[in-house]
């Protein structure tokens, strides 16, 4: 079914990811995070706000058809300001609500970009003493390679360009587009 035109598709370069292939590996990654949790009582899904809010949402009921009950936390940490590259800087800006010791954690990410967010983020919850971590991230650009994060689960390697949508954002924008595109350099060169 053709979508209709939304008013960000003129600020888009070209689709990266559209809504249908983020449907379909949604749906492929709930199956193999299934099966490997089989034997499990539950999972406790973190969402990392505000990027992995979307995919967190469709993640966890695509899930729910497969796999084990699951639990959702959320958390915001900050690693970049209002410009297009990782600061390196992470901070909490909302932690857990509660306790996970002895449970089975899943982090659900957007994009894992310099890995940056996410090395902190590991070492953070292994000394919550978590019984497992893992990470699923819809995302992954090159650049992430260079850091040594296990990544179990990984949606799309895409390529290094400023992309918006499907929970990322520029300047808090964007975050509402059905898919994943490129935004036009001109936009934030405004
Ligand atoms: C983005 C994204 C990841 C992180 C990845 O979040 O959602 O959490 O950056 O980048 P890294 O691998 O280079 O660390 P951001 O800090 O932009 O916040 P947001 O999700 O609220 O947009």
């Amino acid at each position: 079914m053709a979508e209709l035109p939304g008013w960000y598709d003129n600020d888009i370069d070209r689709v990266i990811v559209s809504a249908d292939d983020i449907r379909a590996k949604t749906e492929e990654l709930a199956k193999q995070v299934a099966a490997d949790y089989a034997q499990a009582d539950s999972v406790l899904l973190v969402c990392v706000l505000k990027g992995a809010v979307m995919f967190m949402a469709d993640f966890a009921r695509a899930l729910g058809r497969f796999g084990p009950p699951a639990e959702l936390e959320f958390m915001a940490v900050s690693s970049y300001g209002q410009g297009t590259t990782s600061s390196g800087v992470v901070r909490i800006l909302k932690d857990l609500d509660r306790d996970i010791a002895g449970k089975h954690v899943i982090v659900v990410e957007d994009i894992v970009d310099s890995g940056l967010t996410l090395s902190w983020l590991l070492k953070y919850l292994q000394s919550r003493s978590a019984a497992s971590v893992d990470v699923v991230a819809l995302l992954r650009k090159p650049e992430a390679v260079k850091v040594t994060v296990p990544v179990k689960y990984v949606g799309f390697d895409i390529p290094s360009e400023f992309v918006v949508g499907y929970g990322l954002d520029y300047a808090e924008r964007y975050r509402d587009m059905p898919y994943v595109g490129v935004l036009k350099p001109e936009v934030y060169q405004r």
